[in-house]
């Protein structure tokens, strides 16, 4: 086996090898000299780039985890080899992680890039130091909206070419995928109840039917209901459904989708994931009081009313905890943007009003022409 640092150091070169658009967005961004960088994200190797896009620009950059089940500590320990703050580390407990937002805020960065919108919402949207933020998380998005933002915050998670690759079809893919690695089983045959059909909830379903499962979907919007009957999908209520499924996935952006009571109507041996930014998708305080053992990696065998349930990544999203994310070709696309955003934020954005704004179209267009090589 490689030195860890020799095989991180390689997979950030395959990784390079195939992120054209990362690479042609970073050469365009705009010097960040003076700016203090706030970035609030998933600690993968997939972010690796921006950050060095951020430091080439000459920001001095603070990160903190976006959900400490989804930090890879070797991640972690290379950026802050590149000269970004970043304390935090994989499972860092909840009294830490805060305790690094906090510093990090009180370090008064000048702008914000957010997933989940947590430091937004750990000082009200009144840090006044900061000058504009962008968020990537529909979660995010409705935090946010509750906020007396005392600056502009730019929502890139409802801009089509995000919704429509990488939550709409790639978190699905790779969830079905990370599915048969954790598990080491296949979904054909299982009945898998997919609760949320926004895109995250559509590309899972289509990918666990490619798969073999036979799907079924339940939401409370009678639209979405009617967009999974399209498309051949039973939509019970999640209390007619459950008692069936072999497998369900929560994707639906709120705490407590599935109930602690709900529990009681699950089936002998059901396995319970979430795709959602929070692990309060599920009722995980209640399960892991009801672990008996760990018989895998990220699986969790808990003892409900006699029932065996198998409980995956602890509730946290499951695609980016137990799994890779997306792939590198296709996250080249959500770096490209966030490059591309992070340069009109700095550059224009900030001398918009205070609170949410969508990231204009010519913005993520940059992000799209270069993605398909016309830029
Ligand atoms: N795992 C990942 O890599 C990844 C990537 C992108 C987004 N996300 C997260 O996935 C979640 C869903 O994203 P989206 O873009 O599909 O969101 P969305 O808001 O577009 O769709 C959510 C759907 O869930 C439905 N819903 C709400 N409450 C429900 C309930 N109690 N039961 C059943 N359905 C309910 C809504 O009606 C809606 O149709 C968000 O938390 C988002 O941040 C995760």
């Amino acid at each position: 086996m490689p030195p860890r640092e020799d095989s991180l150091d390689r997979e950030l070169a395959w990784l390079h090898d195939f992120t054209p658009a990362t690479r042609a967005s970073a050469e365009a961004l705009p010097s960040l000299q003076g700016e203090r960088l706030l970035v609030v994200c998933h600690l993968d190797l997939k972010m690796v780039p921006y950050f060095e896009a951020l430091l080439t620009a000459g920001a001095e950059v603070r990160a903190c985890a976006a959900n400490p089940a989804t930090t890879r500590d070797e991640v972690a320990e290379h950026l802050g080899s590149l000269g970004v703050d970043v304390p935090a580390r994989k499972d860092d407990p909840a009294g830490r992680h805060a305790a690094h937002l906090r510093a990090a805020v009180a370090a008064g960065p000048t702008l914000l890039s957010e997933m989940g919108a947590n430091a937004s919402v750990s000082t009200g949207g009144r840090l006044e130091t900061v000058r504009g933020g962008l968020e990537a998380t529909g979660t995010g998005i409705s935090r946010l909206g509750s906020l007396d933002l005392a600056y502009p915050v730019f929502d890139w998670d409802s801009v089509p070419i995000k919704q429509g690759l990488h939550n709409r079809h790639l978190v699905g893919l790779m969830a079905a995928n990370t599915f048969l690695n954790v598990t080491g089983l296949s979904l054909y045959g299982r009945t898998v109840l997919v609760v949320g059909y926004g895109p995250v909830g559509r590309g899972l379903a289509d990918a666990a039917r490619s798969f073999g499962a036979a799907v079924e979907v339940c939401d409370p919007d009678p639209a979405a209901r009617l967009a999974a009957a399209h498309l051949g999908f039973p939509t019970p209520t999640l209390e007619a459904g459950l008692p069936r499924a072999d497998a369900l996935f929560t994707a639906t952006g709120r705490d407590g989708a599935v109930s602690a009571e709900a529990l009681a109507s699950c089936k002998n041996g059901v396995f319970l994931a979430n795709l959602g930014h929070t692990a309060g998708e599920l009722p995980v305080e209640e399960l892991r009081r009801r672990v008996v053992d760990m018989p895998r990696p990220h699986i969790e065998r808990c003892e409900v009313d006699g029932k065996t349930l198998y409980l995956l990544a602890g509730g946290a999203m499951f695609n980016l905890a137990a799994g890779p994310g997306d792939p590198y070709d296709t996250f080249d696309l959500v770096t490209a943007l966030m490059i591309e955003a992070t340069g009109f934020l700095a550059t224009e954005g900030t001398g918009y009003p205070p609170g949410i704004h969508p990231l204009p179209k010519r913005v993520w267009d940059h992000a799209a022409r270069r993605y398909v090589r016309e830029g």
